[in-house]
């Protein structure tokens, strides 16, 4: 009877402690939507130089004097033409991306830059 109470009282918090960080109740990991896909690709193929908020103030931007993606400049772009510089490349620095990525994953990027140019 008292070892029963005992043991509670050591057991008890010890069980609440291990759920509460999480050491019990490993959630599945939900499956990454089509969109958190698309802004994986950009976050690690199109972030050095653009930045992940497309403002391209990184160290690499800065140094190729990127645009931000909300200028004036940027935003007189067409869609087609923001696909094109995805798929075919901007001036001098930026290599296409067809090949690599594809025609659907760069027109996808380009979507995506665009909603995110339009966000703030
Ligand atoms: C090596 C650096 C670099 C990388 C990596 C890069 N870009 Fe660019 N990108 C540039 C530069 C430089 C320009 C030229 C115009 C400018 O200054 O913004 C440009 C232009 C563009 C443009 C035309 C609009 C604009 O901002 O001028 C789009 C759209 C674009 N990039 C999308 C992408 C996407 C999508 C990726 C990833 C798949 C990517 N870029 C990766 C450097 C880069």
């Amino acid at each position: 009877m008292m070892l029963r109470n005992v043991r509670l009282l050591v057991f008890g918090p010890l069980v609440v402690a291990l759920s509460a960080s999480g050491v019990l109740m490993a959630a599945p990991p939900t499956p990454a939507s089509p969109q958190d896909e698309v802004k994986q690709v950009y976050v690690k193929k199109c972030a050095v130089c653009h930045g992940e908020d497309g403002a391209g103030k990184t160290a690499k931007g800065k140094k190729l004097k990127m645009k931000d993606i909300r200028s004036a400049e940027v935003q007189k772009l067409t869609p087609a033409q923001w696909a094109d510089a995805v798929l075919k490349g901007s001036g001098e620095d930026m290599d296409g991306f067809e090949k690599e990525l594809g025609v659907e994953m760069s027109r996808k990027l380009a979507t995506y830059m665009r909603d995110l140019a339009a966000k703030k």
